[in-house]
């Protein structure tokens, strides 16, 4: 089968298009044909290995997986001999960081984790950038029990993760302040904003209004400038570590005294959360934002395009 492979961790570059064996299903597995996938911001990490403390999960000295893609959507195509929630033909999609292997021709996953059917009249293009953004913004939106009537506000809300947090804290019932540039306004206002503040004309740390809870999805704020912005209990948190690390100790301090909060919670994903994403899209309350697609031969491309900071919600892989 075709796949894009690394060896070594680097730029984009490091990814060749080879062929390679197709995998077999073990018992508890499934064979999933790909027809789309995406390259996101968890590729891009481990394949740079920007971060060093990636490599003690992808590989010290070189990538342990060498194929990439943690989203996916596609059909079965065989099944192991003990599976028994999917058969061969069914349409799925899900999440799989901790094997990678969805730029793929094919890959497995045990039946077990983070994968569901597709919903009838969702395509394999919208059904594979469900997964990444969203399951970050959960993580976090429950971390800061986010309820009815809370007051939110959702820094970087054009990203993956801040576009679905921005649909994921209106389905939750709290009011949205999205903050972005002036070009993905109307963007943000769609997927449900009460409010949206284009960074370009207004500095957000700088409006009179108090929140329960502030979210920063590309991670270019600090603790620091949003603490005034918090009402008594508030919570902040970021996607990223900030400056020398700040979040991860602050998260630590913060906690420990009675008042505005830091969290920095670790990401997980069960097969409950695809469900509840699917749930959610059969219920029209959520969809995946997508900026462009790229045929698979181009997924080196579409790495460099990710690697701008600068795409609006998600970038899609097609193989068909
Ligand atoms: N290391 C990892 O494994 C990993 C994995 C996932 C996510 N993350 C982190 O999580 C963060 C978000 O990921 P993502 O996939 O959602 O990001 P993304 O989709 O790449 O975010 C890009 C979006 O952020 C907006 N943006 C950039 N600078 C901004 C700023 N100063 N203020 C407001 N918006 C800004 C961009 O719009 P404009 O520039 O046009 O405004 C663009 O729409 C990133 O910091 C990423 O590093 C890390």
């Amino acid at each position: 089968m075709k796949a894009a492979v690394y060896k070594k961790y680097g730029p984009p570059d490091v990814v060749r298009i080879e062929e390679v064996d197709k995998p077999s299903p073990r018992s508890v597995e499934v064979l999933v044909k790909v027809f789309a996938t995406t390259v996101n911001r968890t590729d891009c990490g481990f394949r740079s290995a920007e971060y060093f403390i990636s490599r003690f999960f992808s590989g010290l000295f070189k990538p342990k997986f060498e194929i990439l893609g943690n989203e996916f959507a596609g059909i079965v195509e065989a099944v192991g001999k003990d599976v028994a929630l999917f058969n061969v033909g069914d349409s799925v999609f899900g999440y799989n960081d901790t094997k990678f292997g969805a730029h793929a021709e094919y890959m497995t996953i045990a039946e077990k984790d983070a994968i569901t059917t597709i919903p009838p009249d969702v395509t394999f293009e919208q059904a594979a950038p469900l997964t990444e953004g969203a399951h970050y913004a959960l993580c976090d939106i429950r971390a800061a029990r986010v309820k009815n009537g809370d007051n939110v506000l959702i820094y970087g809300a054009s990203g993956a993760i801040g576009s679905a947090a921005v649909q994921l804290v209106k389905y939750f019932g709290a009011k949205v302040t999205a903050v972005c540039n002036t070009q993905n306004v109307e963007i943000v206002k769609s997927l449900g904003a009460d409010q949206v503040i284009d960074y370009m004309a207004q500095d957000f740390t700088r409006i009179d209004q108090k929140f329960d809870f502030i979210f920063d999805a590309v991670g270019k704020s600090s603790f620091g400038q949003c603490k005034p912005l918090l009402k008594k209990y508030g919570i902040y948190i970021s996607t990223e570590l900030g400056k020398n690390s700040e979040n991860i100790f602050l998260a630590l301090l913060t906690p420990l005294f009675n008042g505005k909060k830091v969290l920095f919670p670790l990401p997980a994903i069960k097969k409950e959360d695809v469900t509840f994403l699917k749930e959610l899209v059969e219920s029209g309350k959520f969809r995946p934002l997508v900026d462009r697609s790229y045929h698979f031969d181009q997924i080196v491309d579409a790495y460099k395009y990710v690697e701008t900071r600068q795409k609006t919600g998600n970038v899609v892989i097609t193989l068909t």
